[in-house]
């Protein structure tokens, strides 16, 4: 079931001394089903965060919409739970307060052990049992970026929207949360709309990875189907013949095709329907045309040469 529709997305600047815009990007069309958990991944700068950013209704895109549930986007809303790239906390208020400030937006009647039972619960999931009470400043960057995740994932929001959330976390803590969304998606059905720069991790969470060619005029250049079973793990994801197929395509796709594709999209690329690729698997068999299938539905043999 379509969830959220975006459609001839564009974002362009006109420089302050005037001249040309700088189009960002342009025709950027995608779509996302209920519980569907999709990122993003290109170079920097390409507009992935801008794209982010009109999602969650706090930047207006120059052109084309946003759908969400059958309504546009227009404005933020506690619908949408967002992870930005810099942890945005405030930097006056306690890890915990920071939490219950958004938990209490959302949940206006709900008594205070109620409040602060949901706040304890997403703060013992990012790690952070015994620093509720420190503010910001005491806290390491890790630490405040996984405050901004027990933010967005305490609000239980309709659709997660997070820019690399996991950027600045060792290892051992991104592995940890990494599973912990994992399991909270695979529980709520959550949506997700993800920007990575890591493509293995977006192999263990994305349903779907969205490949953004280089700016300006950035396009969603392919849409990568991940044909690996959703509940992989890890400890075995490498071990799947899918895998590599997948890294491999995604990996070309950043060294080399991004840029040849900014230079010279392929002629049959059309940005209202960005191509579906499933790397390893041979594509989808044509279809049988119609005048091939017998009344009763079964094809009709053809075999070249053959005497029948
Ligand atoms: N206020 C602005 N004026 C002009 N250009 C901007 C402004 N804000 C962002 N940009 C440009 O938009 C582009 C996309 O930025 P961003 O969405 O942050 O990219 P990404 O997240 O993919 O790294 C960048 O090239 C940046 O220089
Ligand atoms: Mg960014």
């Amino acid at each position: 079931m379509e969830f959220l529709r975006v459609e001839g997305l564009k974002k362009s600047f006109v420089p302050p001394r005037g001249g040309a815009p700088f189009v960002v990007f342009d025709e950027v069309n995608f779509s996302i089903d209920k519980g569907e958990f999709v990122c993003i991944v290109g170079h920097s700068g390409c507009g992935k965060s801008t794209i982010l950013n009109i999602l969650a209704g706090l930047d207006e895109a120059s052109a084309g919409v946003v759908i969400m549930a059958g309504r546009e986007v227009a404005g933020p809303s506690l619908d949408r739970g967002v992870v930005f790239q810099g942890h945005a906390l405030m930097p006056w208020l306690s890890a915990k307060k920071n939490v219950e400030f958004a938990v209490k937006s959302r949940w206006r009647d709900a008594s205070r052990a109620k409040i602060g039972e949901i706040c304890q619960r997403y703060l013992d999931m990012v790690g952070l049992t015994g620093s509720e009470d420190k503010k910001p400043a005491e806290l390491s960057g890790g630490m405040k970026q996984r405050v901004g995740i027990a933010r967005a994932f305490a609000i239980e929001p309709k659709m997660l929207l997070l820019d690399e959330p996991f950027g600045a976390l060792d290892a051992l803590t991104r592995g940890v949360i990494q599973d912990e969304l994992l399991k909270i998606c695979a529980a709520t059905h959550q949506t997700v709309f993800m920007i990575t720069h890591d493509v293995d991790e977006a192999i263990l969470l994305a349903d779907k990875i969205m490949l953004m060619s280089n700016g300006p005029n950035a396009r969603i250049a392919e849409i990568v189907v991940n044909t690996l079973p959703r509940d992989r793990s890890r400890n075995t994801i490498h071990k799947d013949p899918q895998y590599y197929p997948i890294r491999n395509h995604l990996v070309d796709f950043l060294v080399s095709r991004s840029k040849e594709f900014t230079e010279q999209p392929p002629a049959d690329y059309d940005p209202r329907h960005p191509p579906q690729v499933t790397p390893g698997l041979p594509p989808a068999a044509p279809a049988i045309p119609l005048s091939l299938v017998q009344p009763h539905g079964a094809p009709s043999p053809v075999v070249a040469g053959s005497k029948n």
